[in-house]
């Protein structure tokens, strides 16, 4: 059983609803995502496959794309929700996406039965970051 915060919750609902618009023929593996940034928007993904695999958007990506679509670029909490049996953390490539908006973010991975919540910076500990050289 889940038992999360309210607000949590609601943003665990939204990546819920995002899931079902997956588009995974592929892996059958449908990932829902839904970013909440520090202006209280909520912004959703679902993972969009290809039949040249490698060119397979996750989720997450996807979610913070249309972010970044609308101008904003600072994530304050992400919700990720799949119907796995064990809870789908983050792979390594959207963890570095997410810590360029959001190094101070929370994370909620959920599924039906369960659902884990921990900062980014536990999940990422330590970042490739890069300072631009002033040319
Ligand atoms: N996937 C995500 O959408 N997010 C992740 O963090 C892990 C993997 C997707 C990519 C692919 O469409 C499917 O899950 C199986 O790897």
């Amino acid at each position: 059983m889940r038992a999360l915060p309210e607000e949590l919750e609601r943003l665990v609902e939204r990546a819920r609803a995002a899931r079902e618009q997956a588009y995974a023929p592929y892996s059958r593996f449908q990932v829902g995502a839904a970013i909440e940034t520090a202006s209280g928007h909520v912004f959703v993904g679902g993972n969009v496959e290809n039949a040249s695999y490698g060119a397979t958007l996750c989720a997450e990506r996807a979610a913070v794309a249309a972010m970044v679509a609308a101008g904003e670029r600072v994530i304050s909490r992400v919700a990720v929700y799949t119907e796995a049996p064990e809870l789908t953390m983050p792979c390594g490539i959207c963890r570095q996406v997410l810590v360029e908006f959001g190094g101070g973010a929370t994370v909620v991975v959920a599924s039906k039965d369960g659902a884990k919540v921990m900062p980014l910076s536990e999940l990422f500990p330590e970042p490739f970051l890069f300072e631009p050289p002033s040319s």
